[in-house]
């Protein structure tokens, strides 16, 4: 299997979802993190920000690049001419919008196939929604994120002393 895209809004790149592009670059030979513009959630990281920080924390992997965007996620697989999307599955809570998705793209791209890969199980219960979070009020991230991303978000709240 040649190449797989990754789609996400990564506000911002996690620990867990690192774990999984680990995962997926020992099974293909070439990952492509997609961050979406996402403007629905109203990210707190802008979308070359969000990329930058992928960026640097895959930069270890030679076989992962990362790239915005901000059309359909059909639409970009063609434009790379992909056709499997990655996602990761952390609970059973996750399954039914998943599966509502992969389904909504095989209609939209019906030569896309998606596959799922589970993280390890203490990424299980990580979100980029908890982490700003934390962040946010001052807590300690450094668990959940890689250290550049602490500082992004340290900075941005203007906290990270403890
Ligand atoms: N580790 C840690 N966190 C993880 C994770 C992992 N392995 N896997 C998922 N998550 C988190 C994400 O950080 C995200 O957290 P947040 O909501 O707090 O930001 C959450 O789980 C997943 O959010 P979700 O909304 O499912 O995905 P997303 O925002 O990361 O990506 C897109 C959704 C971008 C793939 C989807 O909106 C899309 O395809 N957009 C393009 C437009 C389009 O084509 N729309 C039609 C789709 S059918």
């Amino acid at each position: 299997m040649s190449k797989v895209i990754y789609p996400g809004t990564f506000d911002p790149i996690t620990k867990g979802h690192l774990d999984l592009v680990e995962r997926a670059a020992k099974i293909f030979d070439h990952i492509v993190i997609a961050v979406a513009e996402s403007p629905k959630k109203k990210p707190l990281f802008d979308l070359k920000y969000r990329v930058k920080m992928a960026e640097t924390v895959t930069s270890h992997l030679d076989n992962v690049s990362v790239t915005g965007f901000s059309s359909l996620l059909a639409q970009f697989l063609k434009d790379e001419k992909a056709e499997v999307i990655l996602r990761g599955l952390r609970a059973v809570s996750d399954f039914e919008y998943e599966f509502q998705m992969a389904n909504m793209n095989r209609v939209l791209a019906p030569d896309v196939e998606s596959l799922f890969l589970t993280p390890a199980e203490q990424y299980s219960y990580i979100s980029s929604t908890l982490v700003r979070e934390i962040a946010s009020l001052g807590g300690d991230i450094s668990t959940f994120v890689a250290p550049c991303v602490k500082e992004a978000l340290d900075k941005k709240y203007g906290t990270g002393k403890q």
